[in-house]
């Protein structure tokens, strides 16, 4: 692939994300990783901060380039001319939700935009972004999910 483009809302990155994007950037000339909204979904960081973040834990991979966007992702993708979206898939229950993401972006590009699955390894199958958010305000474990400058920055925002 020439150009594929790796979503999320990255709430915060985790080391389960990473590797995907890192297996996704061998995978295609540039990977641009797209910050996004859900719209259900209300966040612990803002979509800036999000973007800082991923910024910041990607910025050893050559072929990547990080963007924010709180539109529809087709329309983005349109414009860009990107026809790749890659996710991530770990277990089963991730399934069904993945589907009508890839059908959702399938439909509304006219059958011009495919979705790309990577099996996550089996360390990262559990790890999610509600789980480190959960682990962080009562004081678990982060370091085998996050890395070090998200520790961090997680633990200070759920003080406040
Ligand atoms: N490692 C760790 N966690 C992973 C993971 C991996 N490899 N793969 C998925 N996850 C987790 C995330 O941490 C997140 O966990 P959480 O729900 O506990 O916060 C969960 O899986 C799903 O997150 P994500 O992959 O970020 O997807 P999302 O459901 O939050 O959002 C968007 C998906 C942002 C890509 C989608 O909503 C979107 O495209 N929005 C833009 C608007 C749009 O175009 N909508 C129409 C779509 S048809």
């Amino acid at each position: 692939m020439k150009l594929a483009l790796y979503s999320g809302t990255f709430d915060p990155i985790t080391k389960g994300h990473k590797e995907i994007i890192e297996r996704a950037s061998r995978m295609c000339d540039k990977l641009i990783v797209a910050v996004l909204n859900n719209s259900s979904k209300k966040t612990l960081f803002s979509l800036k901060e999000r973007k800082e973040m991923v910024e910041e834990a990607l910025k050893n991979i050559d072929n990547i380039e990080v963007i924010e966007h709180s539109g529809l992702l087709a329309d983005y993708m349109r414009e860009i001319d990107c026809k790749y979206i890659i996710r991530g898939l770990r277990a089963v229950i991730d399934y069904e939700y993945e589907l009508s993401l890839a059908y959702g972006n399938y439909d509304i590009s006219n059958g011009e935009i495919e979705t790309v699955f990577i099996p996550a390894s089996k360390k990262y199958l559990y790890v999610s972004s509600s789980i480190v958010r959960e682990l962080a305000l009562y004081n678990g474990k982060l370091d085998d999910y996050l890395d070090e400058f998200v520790i961090e920055k997680i633990k200070s925002r759920v003080k406040e």
